[in-house]
């Protein structure tokens, strides 16, 4: 509804949006033949274009979260940011700030349980399976498991920087799916994230405590929802030019 009156509102002249920006392209997409997209099709373009930037800005919120809960880590960040080794403008980051970005979607996943039905009689980990029988990926659970994660409650991005423990293949670090992305369902977007959250736990870094206001997470809450903490990434990336 929210996306659809968004469309309706460009193509009706009721408000102009940035030229190329997502709003504008989707409500002025075409088909193959040259017509203007049904608005269904394009409201939910606009849905997909912001859903992956949304989701990987929770990311952010968390990290902001949890470098207010272990400062530690932010001066870690700070003298890798200081040594020239992580750097916002060409978006360049190094280990810390990678495994700071590695740990936070590891503690912090939102997505807390992936639901399929299975397509065929199976065994999974042991367990009988009928086909059409539902299945439940446990992401909280698989991201919390000690047998792969020591301490798991414990927020360590040691473990993600060499030296630190090994970990346990790419079914260890699901927060957005597991398997396959080719042959399965995993999320292709891990990278973007990767990237996009790392700049954030950077930027997050260079504005400080006085520059971030300490989010306050419910984990009760199912996804959990960190309230929306606002960087001015564009003023810091102009000071960093
Ligand atoms: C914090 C950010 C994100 C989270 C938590 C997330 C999570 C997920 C999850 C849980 C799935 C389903 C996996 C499964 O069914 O096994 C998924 C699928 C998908 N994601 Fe993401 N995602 C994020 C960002 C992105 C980004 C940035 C992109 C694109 C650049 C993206 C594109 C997709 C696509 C296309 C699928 C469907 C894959 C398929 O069905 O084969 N996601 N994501």
């Amino acid at each position: 509804m929210w996306a659809r009156d968004r469309i309706l509102d460009v193509r009706g002249l009721r408000s102009y949006p940035r030229d190329g920006s997502l709003l504008d392209r989707a409500a002025r997409w075409r088909d193959e033949r040259g017509a203007v997209l049904p608005l269904e099709t394009a409201a939910v373009d606009l849905q997909n274009g912001m859903r992956p930037a949304m989701a990987t800005s929770r990311f952010v919120a968390f990290a902001a979260h949890r470098l207010w809960e272990q400062p530690s880590w932010r001066d870690r960040v700070a003298a890798e940011i200081a040594a020239g080794a992580s750097d916002l403008a060409s978006a360049r980051f190094g280990p810390v700030v990678t495994a700071v970005a590695r740990e936070v979607r590891r503690v912090s996943p939102f997505v807390p349980l992936l639901a399929a039905r299975s397509r065929r009689a199976q065994e999974i980990l042991g367990h009988r399976v009928a086909e059409n029988d539902p299945v439940l990926l446990d992401v909280v659970g698989t991201l919390r498991d000690p047998q792969t994660w020591p301490e798991p409650r414990h927020f360590d991005p040691g473990r993600f920087l060499s030296g630190g423990p090994a970990i346990g293949g790419a079914d260890a670090l699901i927060p957005q799916g597991g398997g396959s992305v080719v042959a399965g369902h995993r999320c292709p977007g891990e990278d973007p994230v990767l990237g996009i959250l790392s700049a954030g736990v950077v930027a997050t870094t260079m504005l400080g405590e006085a520059g971030v206001p300490r989010p306050r997470i419910d984990e009760r809450r199912l996804p959990a929802r960190p309230p929306a903490v606002e960087l001015h990434v564009g003023t810091l990336m102009r000071s960093a030019s």
